[in-house]
């Protein structure tokens, strides 16, 4: 998540980062074996998630090692309208 607020991606994050809310959920659609694989707590809280896939993760907690590109599609309903002004 701070990796796509640098470059000025925006993902809803409603807990602040702090793996309690599910709202910064991605699809990491490339460079996923270079995450780190997701802790009990994180899949615990991408139970509550909607839609998950095997490339789910909480974009708050999964960390590229940064060896190759990621590609991170962000789920449409997880886009906050009123924050990107539509
Ligand atoms: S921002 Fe809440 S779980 Fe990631």
């Amino acid at each position: 998540m701070d990796l796509a607020h640098a470059v000025d991606v925006e993902i809803d994050h409603v807990c602040g980062g702090v793996c309690a809310c599910a709202t910064c959920h991605v699809y990491v659609t490339q460079g996923l074996s270079t995450c780190p694989g997701a802790t009990d707590n994180e899949e615990d809280m991408l139970d509550t998630a909607r839609a998950v896939t095997p490339e789910s993760r909480l974009s708050c907690q999964c960390v590229p090692d940064g060896t190759t590109d990621v590609v991170v599609v962000i789920p449409a309903w997880n886009k906050n309208m009123v924050k990107e002004g539509h």
